[in-house]
């Protein structure tokens, strides 16, 4: 019967992931797939996650099921590490799902169950399986401009002019910060601006917040996110932990669905676990579990923030020694935007040609669309990408 099954579209991340494995050349740079990767080019196992997983080997005595929607200190953990108290706890339902691509699917598949003729407004550009979830749901996506070649900024005007065109009963999908896969994030007067329009559109906003903690810190990064939640009546919240936590094979991640009122809560968190049931029962505990230990552990805690910061701090380093080096090379200030964007990735701004000269000539791997992460570089590796970019004349 399988004979009828048609090839799926490759997902451009991954499929650059195994050309890079099967690079020989010693020299070979990945800036494709977003992990972080500290100065050996190790994706390290943090050092509280390391502590609370040999806690949990010592005093875990049972791995009975917990409940549909994961154990509820996972939840009001990461519910006060993402929201402080934003809104009210008792308006919020949440349910823990395989990382932040299963909350993503899953808040995609409440919105579809709630309105079936709903469109998802999404940034062009925007994390490619964002796309290619909705296009597998069925649910209509509708870009709305983002990124300005130019400036490699935020194309302000253009994003509100699209998002004015939203509905009542329409999605508009937001990356809470560090914006995946350009880097170019908006300031705390553009958000009020986009809260404004949602405000006059009535379309409901969903989040994608993946990278809390890899922009400007993990408050700042969540200042956006809670400012939507406190002015829209309802708000969906897709979260992982994959980054953050560095705990990626694990699959970490939350979904909240915020209601305007506690009235509604109750069927939106039985709707999250009905979801959970249909698609997986119930959703992987040990991420979670080793993320609910740190976060209610002062001393994790701590721990975990400091090395987090650490991080950050070594990735925004890493930012100014390229946009440096390639000011001194070009003798221009036209990279400038590399120590302005925020987060893991940057998007350099140049063709498919330029990103396939940069991998074929100087073994450079980026996606098509110039998106680079930035932790993937060292600070021995930052001189030769400046000069590649320069010789391939991007
Ligand atoms: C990325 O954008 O590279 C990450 O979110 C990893 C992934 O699953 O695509």
């Amino acid at each position: 019967m399988f004979e009828t099954l048609k090839a799926q579209p490759a997902d451009k991340i991954l499929t650059l992931m195994q050309m890079y494995k099967d690079d020989p050349r010693a020299t070979k740079v990945d800036l494709g797939v977003g992990v972080y990767k500290d100065a050996t080019g190790l994706t390290p196992v943090m050092r509280a996650v390391k502590a609370a997983e040999h806690q949990l080997w010592e005093t875990q005595n049972s791995k009975v099921y917990t409940g549909l929607a994961g154990d509820p200190a996972f939840a009001d953990a990461m519910i006060a590490l993402i929201l402080d108290d934003a809104v009210p706890r008792n308006t919020i339902a949440a349910a823990a799902t395989p990382g932040g691509t299963g909350a993503v699917r899953q808040a995609f598949e409440m919105i579809q169950m709630a309105r079936p003729e709903a469109r998802v407004f999404v940034s062009d550009p925007t994390w490619p399986n964002h796309l290619s979830i909705l296009k597998y749901l069925g649910i209509e996506a509708v870009p709305y401009r983002y990124f300005d070649d130019e400036t490699r900024g935020v194309d302000f005007d253009g994003l509100i002019a699209d998002l004015k065109t939203a509905k009542k009963g329409d999605v508009v999908l937001l990356h809470g910060c560090c914006h995946n896969p350009t880097g170019a994030n908006l300031n705390a007067s553009e958000w009020d601006a986009v809260i404004k329009v949602l405000l006059e559109t009535g379309a409901t906003p969903m989040i994608d917040i993946a990278y809390q903690g890899f922009g400007d810190g993990l408050e700042e990064d969540a200042a956006a996110t809670r400012k939507v939640v406190a002015a829209v009546p309802e708000c969906l919240i897709a979260a992982s932990c994959s980054k953050n936590f560095g705990i990626y094979r694990e699959r970490t991640g939350l979904l909240l669905a915020i209601a305007a009122d506690a009235s509604a809560h109750d069927l939106n968190q039985a709707t999250l676990a009905f979801l959970n049931r249909q698609n997986f029962s119930f959703p992987p505990d040990h991420g979670a579990r080793i993320v609910t230990m740190i976060l209610d552990d002062d001393a994790l805690r701590s721990d975990w923030m400091a090395e987090l910061e650490d991080v950050r701090t070594a990735m925004l380093g890493l930012r100014t020694q390229l946009a440096g080096e390639l000011q001194r090379l070009s003798g221009s200030d036209r990279f400038g935007f590399l120590a302005q964007h925020r987060g893991m990735f940057s998007r350099l701004g140049t063709t498919p040609e330029k990103v396939e000269e940069l991998r074929s000539k100087h073994g450079i791997y980026m996606i098509g669309d110039s998106r680079m992460n930035i932790a993937g570089l060292n600070s021995e590796t930052v001189p030769i990408l400046a000069k590649a970019i320069l010789d391939v004349g991007i």
